[in-house]
């Protein structure tokens, strides 16, 4: 039998990235982070596009190169259609587009969150069905039943901010740079958790991230009135107590989930999963209820065309394509 060559760009937010898999295996996964951004303390969407612009085409060559592929041996081009920035989007839709149109391939969309969820078949050990995932990044927040490869049941979602928006807006408070969420987690370590700020209480499985920013401001507006070296001298316990509020928020609906569901295996994904304290309090968690526990490699957990790769795999066995008319979407239904 032939292989089944797949190219996978990803452009829904800052990352450009391009992966290729053979056969189901991800053989390259190449981004190019928009570091431009920094300067602003969050992603301007029209700097973004226009950087992703000037990326695609190098992180395209250099995943082909590391995949030792030549365009002619693809049978498919995957692409994330949404959700994510409009004009990021565009421009991998288009050069996808482009690609299928030149080659006579076929055509791919993907979901990004649905993707996040599917990095976890690209290594072992790989969930079993169903599975729960608590899929955590800069703009999404959720718990997701996974039924099958191809069914995604929201359970619960951010009714504001999501967890990722949450560590980014505290740790611009705090004076961090953007994203802020890899920086609070390299402080928290050297952090105790000190300081208590409250537990929103909402409703079924879903969360909410905006008083918790609002209550972290006032309080630090109030220390630093009193003491303007507050911060300084207590950023680390500051970084620490932060990080374990978002941690026990999310940690306190998914066992909820998982208990109410009788699942018992239980996944993270998204941006938010690379840090070190959700991916220790999983493993916790695991222990005491006897989860069986899936947490990606970190190429994997922020954004990546590897996981659009894998998504766009199991479509291909499906022959799920889609016509050259195919537009992105800034929001889109799981
Ligand atoms: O999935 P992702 O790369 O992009 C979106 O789809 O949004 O997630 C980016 C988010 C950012 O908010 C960033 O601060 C957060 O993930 N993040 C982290 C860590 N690494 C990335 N948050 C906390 N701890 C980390 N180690
Ligand atoms: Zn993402």
């Amino acid at each position: 039998m032939n292989s089944i060559i797949i190219l996978a760009i990803e452009s829904s937010c800052d990352d450009t990235s391009a992966a290729v898999i053979i056969d189901g295996k991800v053989v390259s996964n190449v981004t190019a982070t928009q570091q431009i951004h920094e300067q602003y303390g969050g992603v301007v969407p029209e700097v973004a596009s226009r950087a992703h612009q000037e990326s695609i085409l190098p992180v395209v060559e250099a995943a082909l190169d590391q995949a030792k592929i030549q365009k002619n041996q693809l049978n498919a081009v995957a692409f994330t259609r949404g959700p994510g920035l409009l004009g990021s989007l565009l421009v991998g839709v288009s050069f996808a587009k482009g690609f299928a149109m030149a080659l006579s391939i076929p055509l791919i969309e993907v979901h990004h969150m649905q993707a996040h969820i599917l990095a976890h078949f690209i290594d072992e050990p790989k969930p079993n069905f169903p599975f729960l995932c608590l899929t955590v990044s800069g703009g999404h927040t959720q718990i997701v039943k996974v039924h099958d490869l191809f069914t995604f049941e929201v359970l619960g979602q951010t009714i504001d901010d999501a967890a990722g928006e949450a560590f980014d807006k505290s740790g611009k408070i705090l004076g961090l740079g953007y994203p802020a969420g890899p920086l609070i987690d390299k402080l928290a370590k050297e952090g105790n958790p000190i300081f208590e700020f409250p537990e929103p209480q909402i409703p079924n499985y879903d969360f909410s991230f905006s008083g918790l920013k609002t209550a972290i401001l006032y309080f630090l507006q109030k220390k630093q009135k009193e003491d303007s070296t507050f911060i300084a001298n207590h950023l680390a316990d500051l970084c620490r107590s932060i990080q374990d509020r978002i941690i026990s928020i999310l940690m306190k609906k998914l066992s909820k989930a998982a208990k109410a569901h009788k699942i018992n295996e239980i996944a993270i994904a998204g941006g938010v999963s690379a840090n070190s304290g959700l991916r220790k309090a999983i493993e916790e968690y695991g222990i005491k209820y006897k989860w069986n526990t899936y947490i990606p490699d970190f190429q994997y957990c922020t954004d990546n065309a590897g996981m659009i790769a894998m998504a766009a795999h199991y479509k291909y066995l499906k022959s799920e394509f889609v016509g050259l008319e195919v537009e992105p979407m800034a929001r889109m239904e799981m």
